[in-house]
């Protein structure tokens, strides 16, 4: 890796003061390492109309493929909030990140105290439907 996962955490801690969250009061900030090096972060995004919200892993993924990245191109994934226990991607996002990563891609979720816990995106997402399914 290009930089540490303190490295890219810093970045989805430092992201967490864009978070748009007025309704549930609850920032997150995700980093996204990508396999060329470059660092693409997100926050989630809250609306008056609740369902509409995006959150900060989803929002650093398609801000990304914006960029031009393809599926498969992220490294390692950081995120934050402010939370006693470890952040971890709700269901859709995890779902969005198995398209543009591997099942070997580490996740690294943190908490409060800063301590970083260390997952995979395989292990997050077992016998994920993916393209080849289709
Ligand atoms: N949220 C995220 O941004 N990422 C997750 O993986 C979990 C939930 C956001 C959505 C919403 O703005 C707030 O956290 C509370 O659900």
């Amino acid at each position: 890796m290009t930089i540490t996962k303190q490295e890219l955490m810093q970045q989805a801690r430092e992201v967490l003061q864009h978070s748009y969250s007025p309704y549930s009061k609850f920032p997150v900030g995700c980093a996204l390492l990508m396999n060329d090096g470059r660092v693409f972060t997100g926050v989630n995004v809250e609306n008056a109309s609740f369902g509409l919200t995006n959150c900060a892993e989803r929002t650093a993924i398609f801000t990304a493929a914006t960029a031009g990245y393809k599926p498969k191109s992220i490294q390692a994934i950081a995120i934050s909030g402010d939370t006693d226990t470890f952040l971890s991607p709700c269901g859709a996002c995890r779902q969005v990140l198995v398209e543009f990563c591997t099942a070997e891609t580490p996740v690294y979720l943190t908490r409060r105290d800063g301590e970083i816990y260390e997952t995979t995106v395989g292990k997050l997402v077992p016998l994920a439907f993916e393209q080849l399914d289709m």
